[in-house]
């Protein structure tokens, strides 16, 4: 399959998915947008309420946020590909489980894979804790990290930005740093051709959660 075909159809899968608990209070899934061939994918948390009413990430007030640290490196969000960690909205927007994280992250590591950016940004802890599990985001934000052949460059979350003005400063600066960081890097080995995840059948049928949380 192409790298669009992949993300198509990791998208059918995300709508219809039962792997956790978030899927009781989906409104509409967040597999994430963008074009395949994106050189840069962002990584947030999860959906929020307006994500999981319209079916697409960061269209909220940290959404627009994005956009405009987007528009300041003269890019718009329509050039890289914005997803998350977990694709439904964690009820009340609390923070995601780590089971719930576990149970979506094959969603995630196939549309990477499909996609190959040169860069990932992860935007606040949960999708920097993918990749740099032991890192602390106030000391490496900004920085540019290799893993797996790919680089990482984790920052604080714009939701987070939005509400204490000395993290909207640092994101303001790490986000300048960005084309900096990204042209460096093109400099580098090329990276491997985008490959096939191994697994693209829709994952087996997964035993139904015993009940509901009365949180939703
Ligand atoms: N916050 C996130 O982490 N992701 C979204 O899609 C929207 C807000
Ligand atoms: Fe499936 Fe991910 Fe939604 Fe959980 S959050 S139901 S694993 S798509």
């Amino acid at each position: 399959m192409k790298p669009d075909e992949i993300l198509k159809q990791i998208a059918q899968e995300v709508s219809v998915c039962q792997k956790c608990q978030l899927h009781y209070g989906r409104k509409h899934a967040v597999p994430g947008e963008g074009p395949a061939n994106a050189k840069i994918m962002f990584i947030g948390e999860g959906p929020g309420f307006y994500e999981n009413e319209q079916g697409r990430p960061f269209v909220g007030a940290a959404g627009k946020f994005l956009e405009e640290l987007l528009a300041g490196i003269g890019m718009k969000r329509e050039q890289v590909f914005i997803g998350n960690v977990v694709k439904c909205r964690p009820p009340g927007n609390r923070d995601p489980l780590p089971e719930e994280i576990g149970s979506c992250a094959n969603y995630l590591d196939r549309q990477i894979a499909a996609i190959n950016p040169q860069v990932i940004v992860t935007l606040g802890r949960y999708s920097m804790a993918k990749f740099l599990p032991n890192a602390k985001i106030s000391s490496v934000h900004g920085q540019s990290f290799q893993v797996n052949g790919r680089l990482i460059v984790p920052m604080y979350h714009p939701a987070a930005a939005l509400h204490q003005p000395s993290l909207k400063a640092d994101v303001e600066r790490d986000f300048a740093r960005l084309p900096e960081l990204i042209s460096k890097n093109a400099e580098a080995p090329a990276l491997p051709e985008a490959q096939e995840p191994e697994e693209t059948k829709p994952p087996a049928e997964e035993k139904p959660q015993p009940k509901q949380l009365s949180l939703f």
